[in-house]
């Protein structure tokens, strides 16, 4: 069957289609339900249909004679190791641990918070929750102790798995400190916090660690007995994956086990076209989605060899990283963030190291995290002379909403789109009535409900949340958040997110988080952040402040390298705060409201209209000169 019958199947029939999906697993319980509802009025998979995802991930494969083939090559970029996990290997120290985590009382449905830097523990950590039916939290390391504790608040953990230290570049950036510091912040207490001393530079445990808190986890692991795999229920969480969204509170994505294992399986080879024993690379970290669901889930489930790469695409040591991965593991499929490719080109436009490096095994290379520019898209191309895949993703749905599904059907790319929508995903275009609108006329992104399989159903803690952000402005649809149309072909074109989210290296973070830690400092009257666009990162914020009366100059001149540092502080040095202006006035609307999308116009030198509705028309006139007065606009570089 081609792509088209494929995907009409799905949406015509999406039961028997994804039961066909669901048969190639090894449930411990087959589900005679395919899509039901919840109490709470949700659409459902697999409802009554019982497994492990652990077990599915390791010990199946290893019962299918696949126990010597690497499960993880985990490649340290920053510290120069490279160590192969044999999935035998895997499934003995993720036994191991998980006897660890049972011995400190998590079971079924206990959350464990993960706050590691790419190191194989991460996925150990992951692999053991999932055998034990815990359910996982994992945060990027780069989120600052307050983003942590806010995560500890909500998900509330007995238990947290980190690091002595995570390295970036040359930087060693100590983990445990900002963890001991998160849980003091934290209204919820923490039980226990298991630490990985990392060789070389550890956390000395007589005066760090907490006594009857704080354990070794090379000692809590060696001194357990193996646990076993967990029977859990398709629609038990396996995972709270935090994202941002328009408010502060980041959103707690909540993951169950039976739709993401059908889903990923399924994935594998329809869209990556990779096969059992093949190498799969999604160059991302664990703490992102991406990561979640192609560094450790499905090229796990698909019996493939997953590169755990610990390092950055240049200066790690050089713009060829990438491409001394790929040749050194025999990578067959890469995935990573434009931004990632932005950066090599940055350093090696002539493709000068690339060439150094035999990359016969690459098949294809797939981009998701922003829109791949189409200059960045023509360079790769040109570069690779392979299938290059912009690919469409959220957190919320866990694998790509639109892609070029590799596996099925290798049809055409298009510079800037994001290809065809994925099976089980009927995308549609809608005007703010709720009007479905023809192609080529941009509009919200939608998905007509159900949703396919390994798509979220609801925010830990916040059902609530859940209905209102994305399924309320139009019933019987999913909320997307992002913008954009879809053409004469049916090719999908993601223009960018019509909410507060911006993304900053592929890096998904909320103005409105950024605005509320602005405005906390006692110096600002008012603020406004806005997404402007970065050659390297996509987007980057800028902070526009008006200042309260009576500061004196002298302060005034700090008030944006403080807000700089506060941002740092509160939410972490990614999310790439950097551009603080002070205004005196903000452009807004008779009634009140900040006009953030002209300023975000203004600033990246798009043409627009100035609206019937402004307060002031000649406020514009001063911001877009305060804005050629300090470089912003297309010359913003980091
Ligand atoms: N832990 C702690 N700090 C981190 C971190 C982590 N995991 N990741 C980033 N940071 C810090 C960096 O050290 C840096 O801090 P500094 O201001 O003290 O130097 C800051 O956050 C900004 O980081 P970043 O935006 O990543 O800039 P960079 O110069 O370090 O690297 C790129 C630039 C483009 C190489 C890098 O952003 C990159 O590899 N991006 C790809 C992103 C990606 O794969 N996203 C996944 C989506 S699929
Ligand atoms: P995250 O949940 O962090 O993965 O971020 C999801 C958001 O990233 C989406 O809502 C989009 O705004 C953006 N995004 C991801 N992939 C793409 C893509 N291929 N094209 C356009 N935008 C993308």
């Amino acid at each position: 069957m081609n792509y088209q019958q494929q995907y009409q199947q799905s949406l015509q029939n999406p039961q028997a289609f994804w039961q066909q999906q669901a048969q190639a697993l090894a449930w411990y319980k087959k589900p005679k339900t395919m899509l039901s509802k919840d109490a709470n009025g949700i659409d459902r998979w697999f409802a009554d249909g019982e497994l492990n995802t652990c077990y599915l991930a390791l010990d199946y494969h290893i019962e299918q004679g696949r126990g010597d083939q690497h499960a993880i090559i985990y490649d340290s970029a920053a510290s120069g190791a490279i160590e192969y996990y044999s999935y035998q290997r895997l499934r003995d120290e993720v036994a191991q641990f998980a006897g660890a985590l049972k011995a400190l009382a998590v079971s079924k449905g206990d959350r464990v918070l993960i706050y590691l830097p790419m190191i194989p523990q991460a996925v150990i950590g992951m692999l053991a929750c999932a055998r034990l039916g815990a359910i996982h939290s994992v945060v990027f390391g780069g989120f600052a102790a307050q983003e942590v504790a806010a995560r500890i608040d909500d998900a509330q953990p007995d238990i947290i798995l980190t690091a002595s230290y995570g390295i970036e570049f040359d930087n060693i950036i100590a983990y445990k400190p900002i963890i001991d510091k998160a849980i003091k912040l934290a209204q919820h207490s923490v039980k226990h916090c298991v630490v990985f001393q990392r060789e070389q530079k550890q956390v000395k445990q007589t005066a760090e660690f907490i006594e009857g808190r704080d354990h070794n986890w090379k000692q809590l692991q060696a001194n357990s007995e193996p646990a076993d795999c967990v029977s859990v229920n398709a629609c038990d969480p396996l995972y709270i994956l935090y994202t941002s969204g328009t408010t502060g509170k980041p959103k707690g994505v909540v993951r169950d086990n039976g739709g993401h294992a059908v889903a990923l399986h399924y994935s594998m080879k329809a869209i990556y076209d990779i096969n059992p024993g093949e190498v799969f690379w999604a160059a991302s970290d664990v703490g992102w989605v991406v990561g979640h669901s192609y560094i450790v889930y499905g090229p796990l489930l698909a019996g493939c060899t997953s590169v755990l790469y610990e390092g950055k695409p240049v200066r790690t040591p050089d713009a060829g990283a990438f491409w001394r991965v790929c040749e050194q593991h025999k990578v067959k499929t890469i995935f990573s963030a434009p931004t990632a490719f932005r950066a090599i080109k940055k350093e090696d436009a002539e493709g000068e190291l690339f060439k150094q490096y035999d990359l016969s095994h690459l098949k294809s290379a797939f981009l998701a995290g922003e829109r791949t520019d189409p200059p960045t898209y023509h360079w790769l191309q040109a570069l690779l002379k392979k299938p290059v895949v912009d690919h469409w993703w959220q957190t919320e749905t866990g694998w790509a909403i639109a892609a070029n599904m590799m596996g099925i059907e290798a049809l055409p790319c298009k510079a800037g789109s994001a290809s065809l929508p994925v099976t089980g995903f009927d995308i549609q275009v809608l005007d703010s009535n709720g009007k479905s609108l023809p192609a080529n006329q941009a509009g919200e992104i939608v998905v007509k409900l159900p949703l396919p399989p390994g798509s979220f159903p609801t925010l830990w803690n916040n059902f609530e949340g859940y209905q209102q952000n994305y399924m309320a402005d139009y019933p019987g649809y999913y909320l997307t958040g992002d913008g954009g149309y879809i053409d004469d072909d049916g090719y999908v074109f993601v223009m960018g997110r019509t909410d507060d989210v911006i993304n900053v290296a592929g890096h998904r973070f909320s103005t409105g988080e950024m605005e509320e830690i602005i405005a906390s400092h006692q110096s600002v009257a008012e603020c406004a952040v806005i997404g402007i666009q970065d050659e390297l990162r996509g987007h980057i914020p800028l902070g526009l402040i008006i200042l309260k009366d009576g500061i004196s100059s002298n302060a005034i001149d700090k008030v944006p390298e403080q807000i700089i540092a506060l941002a740092r502080e509160k939410i972490g040095a990614v999310a790439y705060l950097r551009h603080v202006l002070i205004v005196k006035r903000l452009p807004k609307t008779r009634s009140g409201k900040i006009l953030r999308k002209v300023l975000r116009k203004i600033a990246d030198g798009e043409n627009f209209q100035t609206p019937s509705t402004i307060d002031d028309p000649a406020s514009l006139d001063e911001i877009k000169a305060l804005f050629i007065a300090n470089a912003i606009g297309t010359t913003v570089n980091s």
